[in-house]
C-alpha cells in the first residue's frame, strides 16, 4: 500500500504509516468495538472542532469508554499531523477502540484503548457533480437502533453504499418504516419551494456536524428549516434533495431510483445555501467563525 501521509498517530506516538502496528486481538479488529470522527481542515484550521469533539464524547459515553485526551491534547495531535501539509484542504480521521484483550464479548477490565489518527488531503466533489448533481437510490435501512453513535462497525453502511454504486448511484438514501433516515455516509435534506426539511435527530441518524451547520445557516438567514420525518413519497416529489457530510459538504441529488428530482438539475435553494456555506467557510478561514 502507498501512503500519502508521512506519519500517523498511534497510542501516544507519531510513526510512519507503514510502521504503525495494532494487535490482531484489538477489539476494533475482532468486534468493531470502537468509535471514530472525521474532521475537515480548511485553510489549515479544524472546522467546527468543538462540535466534533463533543460528538466524540457522546459516542464514547454511549459505548462506555473514557476520552483518552483533553481537547487541548487532541488539538496538538491534529496540528502535528497537519504540520507540513500545506497544499489544499485536509481531513483528520481518528478512531478509538476498546483495546487489546483475549476474545470475549464482555468488556475486558483495565485495558488501555487503542487511539489512532491521521491526516489526509480532502478530495472535493468533482465540479461536474456540483453542476449536475449525483444519483441516489433508496434502500431499506438495515442498520441497528443506535445510528447516533459514530461507530467504526460500518458493515451495513458499506453494503448499502456498494448497493448504490452497483446501481450507478453515488449514495443510498435509507428508509426505515416508510421514512427517510439518512444516507449511507451522509445526512439528507429535502426542499419544497423555499422550505428545507431534514429528519429529526434521534437513535436512527448520525447527528451530522454539516447537517447542523446547514440548519444553523438557513435559520440565520431567515430560511425555514424544519426537523421533521420525511416520507418516501415526499422525498420522491421534492423540488430538491441534498446530501451533507464533512467531506462532501452540500451535494445536490438530482436522480433518485432512476427518476429526476424536480427538474433533474441542482436547484436555486442549493445555489443559495451553498453560497452561504462557502461564505461561512471563508469567514472561518479568516478566523471570524468557528
Ligand atoms: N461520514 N451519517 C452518516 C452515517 C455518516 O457516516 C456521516 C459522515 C454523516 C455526516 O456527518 P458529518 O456532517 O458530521 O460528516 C451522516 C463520514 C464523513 C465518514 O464516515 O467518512
Amino acid at each position: 500500500m502507498n501512503y500519502s501521509m508521512s506519519q500517523v498517530y498511534l497510542n501516544g506516538q507519531f510513526v510512519p504509516p507503514g510502521e504503525a502496528r495494532v494487535s490482531v486481538f484489538d477489539r476494533g479488529f475482532i468486534f468493531g468495538d470502537g468509535v471514530y470522527e472525521v474532521i475537515p481542515v480548511f485553510g489549515g484550521r479544524l472546522f467546527r472542532l468543538a462540535h466534533h469533539l463533543s460528538r466524540l464524547d457522546a459516542s464514547l459515553a454511549a459505548i462506555r469508554l473514557h476520552n483518552p485526551h483533553t481537547p487541548g491534547e487532541w488539538s496538538s495531535v491534529f496540528n502535528r499531523l497537519l504540520a507540513g501539509e500545506t497544499d489544499g484542504d485536509h481531513y483528520i480521521y481518528l478512531q478509538i477502540t476498546r483495546g487489546v484483550a483475549p476474545r470475549d464479548h464482555a468488556f475486558p477490565p483495565d485495558v488501555a484503548p487503542t487511539v489512532f489518527a491521521y491526516a489526509q488531503p480532502l478530495k472535493y466533489s468533482p465540479a461536474e457533480q456540483l453542476a449536475e448533481g449525483v444519483a441516489a437510490v433508496t434502500a431499506e435501512d438495515i442498520r441497528w437502533r443506535r445510528c447516533d453513535i459514530k461507530a467504526i462497525a460500518l458493515l451495513a453502511n458499506a453494503l448499502l453504499r456498494q448497493q448504490a454504486i452497483e446501481q450507478s448511484a453515488a449514495e443510498a438514501i435509507l428508509i426505515r418504516d416508510g421514512v427517510v433516515t439518512e444516507g449511507a455516509a451522509s445526512n439528507i435534506f429535502v426542499i419544497r419551494g423555499e422550505r428545507l426539511v431534514t429528519p429529526p435527530k434521534g437513535p436512527f441518524i448520525l447527528p451530522g456536524i454539516t447537517r447542523d451547520l446547514v440548519v444553523e445557516i438557513a435559520r440565520t438567514h431567515g430560511i425555514v428549516c424544519d426537523e421533521l420525518p420525511i416520507k418516501t413519497e415526499t422525498l420522491k416529489s421534492a423540488d430538491e434533495v441534498w446530501l451533507t457530510s464533512s467531506t462532501k459538504e452540500i451535494l445536490p441529488i438530482t436522480r433518485i431510483d432512476g427518476k429526476p428530482v424536480g427538474r433533474g438539475k441542482p436547484g436555486p435553494m442549493h445555489a443559495r445555501l451553498f453560497a452561504l456555506y462557502k461564505k461561512y467557510k471563508q469567514a472561518f478561514i479568516r478566523g471570524q467563525a468557528e
